[in-house]
């Protein structure tokens, strides 16, 4: 069986392009590198599964990349490619997330309609819902709050588009913020952890008694295979840890965990930001025997670990 993962040098992609060569797949892994941060740790990602006679490492950008010949002899797609962050969406940065997330998108799913599939599984996010009443369930009426949350919306849509008229099976994961070794270094962990192992100040946006569903990247990577073994095409499926933290606790749990104060400076909320968010895991749990194993102390040891490997300490 063949796998393409789109953006397989990034967080969650090469844990998913590892987990994927480790159960004995043959994986093809796009990623154009992008800027938006240090290309070295995309480079890092990748340096494990580089080894795997069994991955072969495409640097190329979806935009340009001959897709009808890649997608030969294709079973599954993982498209996890896109722009991320969602306060950087504003202003004339929503370029990057209208090339590479919905116009990237609609030249994967072009490609697909041509060819026989297995599974297309995009890489949804929490953002899709806005400040919506919780638990988020994915029938709920979508209302992103940033640019970042419109553009993971009209993908969805462009899925679902895709899937309704050429049969393309496409299932949406909605991730609900995803954490743990070789996380994104503009996520929050990242930045608290790193901060607080060299002694630097912490931002939080706001009174920090926003919340999220953090999801331990384990947990994400599962949720792949579950739908590769149950289908599911068409449908839409909320993936988060299951309860939901404030920005504030976590900083006092990193306080107990590392066995230090934090320095912390409130700074005025950031715009886009939603308020809270948790997920209804409810369907995920149904359709796909979805259930989250890593609660937020264990996955926060996990990353606290990782980065104080990869600073040196
Ligand atoms: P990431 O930035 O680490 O990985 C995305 C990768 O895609 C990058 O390596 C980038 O170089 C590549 N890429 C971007 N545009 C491309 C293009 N046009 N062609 C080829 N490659 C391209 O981000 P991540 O945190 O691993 O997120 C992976 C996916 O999951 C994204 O679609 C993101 O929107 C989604 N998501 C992430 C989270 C989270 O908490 N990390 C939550 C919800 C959804
Ligand atoms: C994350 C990812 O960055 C998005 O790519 C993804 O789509 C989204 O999850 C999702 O779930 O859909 P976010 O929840 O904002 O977005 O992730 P973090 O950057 O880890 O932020 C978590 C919380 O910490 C937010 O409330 C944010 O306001 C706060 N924060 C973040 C700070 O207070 N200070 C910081 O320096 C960074």
């Amino acid at each position: 069986m063949r796998c393409l993962v789109t953006g397989c040098a990034g967080f969650i992609g090469s844990h998913l392009a590892e987990k994927l060569v480790q159960s004995g797949f043959e994986v093809m892994g796009i990623d154009s590198f992008t800027d938006y941060y240090d290309q070295r740790i995309k480079e890092a990602n990748v340096q494990a599964l580089l080894k795997s006679p069994k991955f072969t490492l495409i640097k190329e950008d979806l935009l340009g990349a001959d897709l009808d010949k890649l997608l030969e002899g294709v079973d599954y797609i993982f498209h996890h490619a896109a722009q991320p962050g969602v306060i950087a969406s504003w202003g004339v940065r929503f370029e990057a997330y209208l090339n590479n997330n919905i116009l990237a998108t609609q030249r994967l799913l072009e490609a697909t309609k041509k060819i026989s599939l297995k599974s297309f599984i995009f890489a949804s996010s929490s953002s899709v819902y806005g400040d919506c009443e919780l638990p988020m369930r994915e029938d709920r009426l979508l209302s992103p709050v940033s640019p970042y949350g419109v553009s993971k919306m009209a993908c969805e849509s462009l899925c679902y588009s895709y899937w309704k008229n050429f049969g393309v099976p496409v299932v949406s994961l909605r991730y609900f913020t995803v954490y743990g070794p070789r996380q994104r270094p503009d996520m929050a962990f990242y930045r608290f952890i790193r901060a607080m192992l060299k002694g630097e100040e912490i931002t939080i946006y706001g009174d920090g008694n926003q919340t999220r569903d953090f999801t331990y990247i384990e947990d994400a990577v599962k949720a792949n295979f579950l739908v590769m073994e149950k289908g599911c095409s068409g449908e839409v499926f909320n993936i988060g840890g299951g309860t939901h933290t404030k920005v504030n606790e976590v900083t006092s749990l990193l306080e107990k965990l590392m066995g230090k104060k934090a320095l912390i400076r409130h700074i005025s909320p950031q715009k886009g930001d939603m308020r809270d968010t948790l997920a209804d895991i409810g369907k995920a749990k149904r359709s796909l025997n979805y259930n989250p194993s890593f609660n937020l102390i264990e996955g926060l040891k996990r990353e606290i670990e990782w980065l104080k490997e990869i600073i040196g300490l």
